[in-house]
């Protein structure tokens, strides 16, 4: 019964150490294509291609469901695979929605009209690739109204927290959250929207004051992933060993992603 667990790199990391806690019974199986990151500065076309080759993979470690723990896959390939790709008997579902969900103030699927919410004014974090997708604000329109957001792509970042340079990733936070105030001085709301960055939320949250509400996904996530599991208990998948699996350098990547994680985590070749 595991369920797979997908991001370009490490990011998605922080999404499986709060979807673990909350599920400790449930297996997860971990993949980051390590070696084709970042996906930020990618095309959508070959987002997509690198998507469904990494999705495939989990669905052979017996994952019948995949969370694409990566916004930018989510952006740029998730609905075009829901449409025309995912076969009946799988599901892939993506980490925007929760988040949204959570901004405005709704219940898991509450699909009703949009409608006026607390929140007007609200920075959006991201990379490049996300930013592109207006994908973040076709979702928001689906359930609010009269809320402005200003999007900063935050362009290098996903690189330095890769390579395990916090001094540079440091400095590009405070640069990409000085250019978004200039854009929008003050604004109520944050949302990190790459699950990278909640790496990086102390500096976030330290650069953007104690005044703005910093939304980060993972345990949103996985609240929504426990109430999906009961509602789809058949999408449970037959594995039933959890693993990390990259296409990079296992011994690199294990090693970045313990200092991440602040437990050991050894990564084997996907
Ligand atoms: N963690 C991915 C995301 O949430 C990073 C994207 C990248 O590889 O640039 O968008």
């Amino acid at each position: 019964m595991a369920v797979g667990v997908f991001d370009s790199g490490l990011g998605g990391l922080t999404v499986l150490d709060a979807v673990s806690k909350r599920l400790p019974d449930v297996p997860f199986v971990y993949l980051g294509d390590n070696k084709h990151a970042p996906y930020g500065v990618r095309d959508a076309d070959d987002v997509y291609t690198l998507t469904c080759a990494a999705t495939e993979r989990l669905w052979d470690a017996g994952c019948d469901l995949v969370i694409l723990a990566c916004n930018t896959a989510s952006a740029a390939a998730l609905r075009r695979m829901q449409e025309s790709w995912v076969p009946r008997d799988k599901r892939v579902l993506g980490v925007f929605v929760p988040l949204i969900e959570a901004l405005t103030e709704r219940q898991w699927g509450d699909n009703s009209p949009p409608r006026e919410v607390a929140v007007q004014h609200v920075a959006l974090f991201a990379t490049p690739a996300t930013v592109r997708s207006r994908a973040f604000q076709r979702e928001l329109a689906f359930r609010a109204i009269g809320v402005d957001v200003e999007a900063q792509a935050c362009g290098g970042l996903v690189d330095a927290i890769e390579d395990g340079d916090m001094i540079l990733a440091e400095a590009l936070v405070r640069s990409h959250v000085d250019a978004l105030k200039r854009k929008m001085p003050n604004p109520q709301a944050a949302i990190l929207g790459c699950t990278h960055y909640p790496l990086m939320q102390e500096i976030f949250q330290d650069a953007l004051g104690p005044e703005v509400a910093v939304y980060s996904q993972a345990n949103l996530v996985a609240e929504s992933l426990a109430d999906y599991l009961v509602r789809h208990p058949d999408m449970k998948g037959p594995g039933t060993e959890s693993m990390f699996l990259t296409t990079g350098d296992a011994k690199r990547v294990s090693d970045h992603a313990t200092q991440f994680l602040r437990r050991r985590i050894d990564f084997k070749a996907a």
